[in-house]
């Protein structure tokens, strides 16, 4: 296993135990919701987000508690995203992480609500005590109810459902990217740096710029995968975009074109840490892991 991988595990498994730790047993009433919610967020999915927290922590003075509390509210926000965009009213996909998807093994109404309460646990989590400032906290806070809603993740949702058969230019096509799926990576980027109370806002600035090109290349990549993979090696359902007749950037570049510009993006957003120096590595290394992945 290379430097990297290693790292990776070990910031998956530290991410699994906290979300084991913070989210209700199965035993505790009501018992379907709170097992539908651990079947959902738990034993599964890359981790990036989280990962995104902790490289971006990385780059202060020191790993701080606040930490690890905004890699479980960042991945709890994005497993409820993945719920919701499961359900038959959004893409319909009955596989997910390589398992029945939330509504198929439960119901609808049950991955409605583990939706909802998913959320709700990420800014519980969020907003607990910690060692940092209460305004750097209700930053953080901000921050991530910003890029969850209508002016990010949600709104990026609705625009990618309001355009279903559509033809979108590629300005319409990056905004729609860039915040269905770009804003809580940019999200788990500032919470990483806020978690730090030595990093400024010259820091964040800089390491936004990163986020920015990296998230709109990590749905790119999603685009070309959809289109190139197959679904046991995706864990989802394979050719779907075509199918349903989304607008991707493969439907307008080209696949070629699409991962090019990935890769272009990666650069870009690799060149914006130039002022971290070694500091940056782990960023620099998932950076060039989110065009190579395989799922
Ligand atoms: C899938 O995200 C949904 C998108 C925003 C493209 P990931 O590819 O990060 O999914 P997991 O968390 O690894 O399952
Ligand atoms: C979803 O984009 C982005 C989310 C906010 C979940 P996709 O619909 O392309 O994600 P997948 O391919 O189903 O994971
Ligand atoms: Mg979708
Ligand atoms: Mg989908
Ligand atoms: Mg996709």
């Amino acid at each position: 296993m290379n430097d990297l991988a290693q790292w990776q595990t070990r910031a998956a498994a530290q991410t699994e135990l906290i979300l084991q730790r913070i989210l209700p047993e199965n035993s505790v009433v009501p018992q379907e919701l709170h097992e539908a919610m651990r079947y959902s967020a738990l034993d599964g999915g890359k981790r990036l987000r989280p990962l995104l927290v902790l490289a971006a922590a990385e780059l202060g003075a020191s790993v701080q508690a606040a930490c690890e509390a905004a890699m479980a509210a960042i991945e709890c926000v994005h497993v409820y995203s993945l719920v919701h965009d499961d359900m038959p009213e959004m893409d319909n996909d009955s596989l997910r992480r390589g398992k029945p998807t939330c509504h198929v093994k439960y119901s609808p109404a049950t991955a409605l609500l583990v939706g909802d309460a998913l959320q709700t646990l990420a800014f519980d989590v969020l907003s607990r005590e910690t060692e940092l400032s209460t305004a750097r906290q209700l930053r953080m806070v901000q921050m991530l109810a910003k890029a969850s809603g209508s002016l990010g993740m949600a709104g990026g949702q609705a625009i990618d459902l309001a355009n279903v058969g559509c033809d979108m230019s590629q300005a319409a096509l990056e905004q729609m990217h860039s915040l269905k799926t770009g804003a809580l990576i940019r999200a788990a980027c500032a919470l990483g740096a806020l978690s730090c109370p030595d990093l400024d806002n010259k820091a964040l600035a800089a390491l936004d710029i990163y986020a920015a090109k990296l998230g709109l290349a990590f749905q790119v990549i999603d685009d070309v995968l959809d289109c190139e993979a197959d679904t046991a090696t995706l864990g989802k359902t394979a050719g779907k975009d075509a199918d349903a007749n989304k607008p991707t950037y493969v439907k307008l570049l080209g696949l070629h074109e699409a991962r090019e510009y990935a890769e272009r993006l990666v650069q870009e957003a690799v060149d914006a840490l130039a002022m971290f120096g070694d500091k940056a590595v782990r960023l620099r290394q998932l950076a060039e892991f989110v065009v190579i992945r395989k799922n």
